[in-house]
């Protein structure tokens, strides 16, 4: 299992480079970190794969960025806001030899066609799932099985996470990579009893004189 930032941020990429394999980004997560600079915050984590959102003319800003950026993995959601699909885009830019990362995945049907049209990776969105009442975890069961009886190198990202429970479950269902936000990345370090016994060797060693 592997563990991307689910973040644009280079202070959160140094932060976090000794455990992370990889980062994704979004238009959202961009404007919540202020407009950064795509183009830097790759070369910082490079050569780990960052994933950057292609909009609007798909075919276009795909061919740019991965032309731009030597890591680009190029999110390109299965469905369009005008309700039309992309998998002939996924197809062809996949086939043009660009990593694809079908993105804004909610069910086993839509990662089984996104697989299939050549995704490199396939982002399945395990906190929007359990807004609506799904369960994250049977799907991405479910879609670990499917993925590994093909014979494609798709893996599965699970994205969406909002609490250390998601990151939990995710491992447990067998997630071949998990992206987490920093703030879910910090508390995950965290432990009361750990730093109580910390503290307390520290103390211990201090009485012994040490230096
Ligand atoms: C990752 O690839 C996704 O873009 C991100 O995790 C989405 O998270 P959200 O559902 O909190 O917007």
């Amino acid at each position: 299992m592997k563990i991307f930032l689910d973040s644009s941020k280079i202070s959160e990429a140094k932060r976090w480079m000794p455990i992370i394999e990889g980062a994704t980004t979004n238009p959202s997560i961009l404007l919540k970190d202020g407009g950064s600079d795509i183009c830097k915050f790759a070369k910082v984590m490079d050569p780990k794969p960052v994933s950057i959102e292609a909009c609007g003319d798909f075919i276009t800003d795909a061919r740019h960025y991965s032309e731009k950026v030597p890591n680009a993995v190029i999110k390109v959601p299965l469905l369009r806001p005008d309700g039309k699909d992309n998998l002939d885009i996924i197809y062809r830019l996949s086939v043009e030899g660009i990593k694809i990362n079908c993105t804004a995945l909610m069910s086993l049907a839509q990662v089984i066609l996104a697989a299939k049209a050549g995704a490199r990776y396939v982002s399945l969105f395990a906190g929007r799932i359990e807004d609506e009442g799904g369960n994250s975890t049977d799907m991405i069961e479910d879609c670990i099985d499917f993925l590994e009886g093909e014979s494609r190198e798709t893996e599965l990202i699970v994205g969406s996470i909002r609490t250390i429970g998601n990151v939990l479950d995710a491992v447990r269902a067998g997630a071949h990579i998990i992206t987490i936000p920093p703030p879910v990345l910090e508390k995950m370090l965290l432990h009361r009893y750990s730093l109580e016994t910390v503290r307390q060797f520290e103390d211990a060693h201090n009485k012994l004189g040490g230096g």
